[in-house]
């Protein structure tokens, strides 16, 4: 159970975002109080009001739009959040997390939290290979977030690391963290 913990997921522009609602129907049924931010990519892929309907809050996307109550804003969600879930995570994401670029709401609430971040990318092998994301990771996990990467077996036999992890899986590492911060 994730009664009384404030979770802020985002979600960007990845083949698996549809995922996203089901982590956070999840994490809604454990309980916690979820707040969704979007990438303007993202919303290519998922429409808002899936999340908004799901996690009972607006979904947030625009930095600049007006608040939708007094308690809204990345400063607001960056200082309420236990946890900040970035699932599925770009390599664009990714990338600008770890060189601090804070160019959009996800980006700038990433910079301004001092919660436990996790970021569980998707992206195709070739990309996930590249050793300038290969770098970005290993950079954020020295900064202290956790990246959450499940093994995969394709059909192939061959072994990848660079899909979506499953929800179950996810949601696993969430709970482990937030329960072991009590
Ligand atoms: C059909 C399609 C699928 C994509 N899937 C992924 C993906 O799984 N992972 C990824 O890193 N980028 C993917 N991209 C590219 C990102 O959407 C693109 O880099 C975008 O600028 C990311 O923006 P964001 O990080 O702000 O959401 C995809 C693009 C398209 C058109």
């Amino acid at each position: 159970m994730l009664k009384g913990k404030n979770i802020v997921v985002g979600v960007t522009g990845c083949s698996s975002a549809y995922q996203a609602a089901d982590i956070v129907k999840k994490l809604v049924s454990l309980r916690a109080n979820v707040d969704v931010i979007m990438t303007s990519s993202a919303t290519k892929f998922i429409a808002p009001l899936t999340f908004r309907n799901i996690s009972g809050h607006p979904v947030i996307q625009d930095q600049f739009a007006d608040p939708v109550s007094w308690d809204e804003g990345h400063k607001k969600l960056a200082d309420k959040a236990d946890l900040l879930l970035i699932a599925p995570a770009t390599a664009n994401i990714i990338g600008k997390a770890a060189s601090g670029i804070a160019d959009d709401i996800l980006s700038t609430t990433i910079m301004s939290t001092e919660a436990f971040t996790i970021f569980a990318p998707h992206m195709n092998p070739k990309m996930y290979r590249k050793p300038v994301v290969q770098r970005n990771i290993q950079t954020l996990q020295k900064d202290g977030c956790l990246i959450i990467q499940q093994e995969k077996l394709m059909p192939s036999g061959k072994k990848l690391y660079s899909m979506l992890a499953d929800t179950e899986f996810i949601i696993k590492e969430v709970t482990r963290l937030l329960l072991a911060e009590e």
